[in-house]
């Protein structure tokens, strides 16, 4: 166990101050100080870990058991691979079963915690407070400078000097959680580049009269598709809301999705739907269109896309070409959101800090020697499913064992 911070001429110093507690700063935290560094972590919220409390509906997907770099989004797409390979899913989960904390997969090797997200953060303060790790929380940071031994910070309680500085303020996401853009400022000021930022895994909104009309009917509906934007594709579920479309398969593709571009909704993703309409005409030709689709869909969700698409008669009635035309509403639905919630609703960030800058071995800086980024506010941005939080626990690792 490290010792505590020392106070020296009203100049608290320490080995390592890391800015940000939450789940990259307290896994490097607990990390460093576990090698016997003294450790500060400086944070303005009133509490550590608020986005761990909140995540994964309060039960926290802490990892995914399929961890794989292709997981991960970034204008450098090997950056994250070194850190994924030195601390896995694997390590995680090791030190989740230390701590006695039962978990489950709920779907596609996501993990959560059968209790509550509290469990998760519980650990970590756990191992930092073992370790030795201090914590400051209500400390604002009001300015930073490099020294000769280091960094030097003044903030409001008070100057500390360091000879490493991690960077784990995260991204822009629910600024009510303390969310700022702190991180990309101290970048820029050590000669960072920073990539613009946008927000991810967000609901969009739709403003077309029919389709606002369509997603209002339908809220709280949810429906098995496959969403393609820009050459990706997800299969999961999409949710019709009051302001547009959300559900995972929605979350997911909205970070691949620039404005202006156009989502493909299959929605009979299991079949050819072209075929099905032909081979339903054939067997049962007085069968009304809506009264079929509502043998896949809600009764009120076939009724609403025979309004939005054509006119439901019996299937006899309809021509080669119509049905044609329905089969590709059904496999092809084309639509364009007016945007997204943005970073009120957004878990994550896309963008940040430019990871060409950043040691992939170590997050230090090779700007300014000392000075260390993990999670978020890095340009690394997970898929939905666990994949955000083992970024933050991987790079948080990768640092905590150099810093
Ligand atoms: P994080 O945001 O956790 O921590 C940053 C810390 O820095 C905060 O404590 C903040 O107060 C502090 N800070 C910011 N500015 C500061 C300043 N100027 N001065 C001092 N301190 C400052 N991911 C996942 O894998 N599984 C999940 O289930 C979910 N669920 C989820 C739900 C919701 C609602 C959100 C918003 C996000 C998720 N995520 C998620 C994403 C996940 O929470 C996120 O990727 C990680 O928390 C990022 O960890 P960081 O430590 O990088 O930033």
């Amino acid at each position: 166990m490290s010792s505590p911070a020392v106070l020296t001429s009203n100049v608290v110093t320490s080995d390592v101050v890391i800015i940000g507690a939450g789940a990259a700063g307290l896994m490097c935290a607990l990390t460093a100080a576990g090698r016997g560094r003294r450790v500060l972590v400086l944070d303005h919220a009133n509490k550590a870990g608020k986005k761990i409390l909140m995540s994964g509906g309060g039960r926290c997907n802490f990892t995914n058991m399929y961890t794989e770099p292709a997981d991960f989004l970034s204008h450098n797409p090997h950056f994250c691979k070194s850190a994924l390979a030195r601390y896995t899913q694997w390590d995680f989960i090791e030190l989740v079963c230390k701590h006695d904390v039962p978990y489950h997969e709920k779907k596609l090797g996501q993990l959560f915690c059968d209790r509550k997200a509290s469990d998760i953060l519980q650990l970590l303060l756990v191992e930092c407070s073992e370790n030795g790790a201090e914590i400051r929380l209500d400390t604002a940071i009001e300015q930073i400078e490099r020294t000769d031994a280091g960094y030097r910070l003044a903030t409001s309680a008070g100057a500390v000097a360091c000879q490493s500085l991690v960077i784990a303020t995260g991204g822009l996401s629910i600024p009510t959680l303390g969310a700022t853009g702190f991180g990309y400022q101290v970048a820029r000021q050590f000669g960072h580049s920073v990539l613009p930022t946008r927000a991810g895994l967000v609901p969009f909104t739709v403003t077309d009269p029919q389709l606002k009309a369509l997603c209002s009917e339908l809220s709280g509906t949810a429906v098995d598709c496959l969403v393609s934007c820009n050459d990706k594709s997800f299969r999961e579920n999409l949710l019709f809301t009051h302001r547009g479309l959300s559900g995972p398969a929605m979350l997911q593709i909205s970070s691949y999705w620039h404005s202006g571009d156009s989502l493909a909704i299959n929605l009979l993703p299991d079949r050819d739907a072209l075929e099905w309409l032909a081979g339903q005409q054939a067997e049962r030709p007085n069968i009304e269109l809506k009264t079929l689709l509502g043998e896949v869909f809600t009764k009120k969700m076939a009724g609403l896309l025979c309004e939005l698409w054509c006119a439901s008669k019996p299937l006899k009635q309809y021509t080669p070409g119509e049905l044609q035309a329905i089969a590709g509403q059904l496999s092809d639905w084309r639509l364009v959101p007016a945007g997204t919630e943005g970073y009120r609703t957004a878990e994550v960030t896309l963008g940040g800090v430019d990871t060409r800058e950043v040691s992939s071995k170590t997050m230090e800086s090779q700007k300014s020697p000392g000075l260390y980024f993990i999670g978020e506010v890095l340009d690394v941005t997970g898929h939905l499913g666990g994949f955000n939080f083992q970024w933050a626990w991987a790079s948080g690792h990768a640092a905590g064992e150099v810093v």
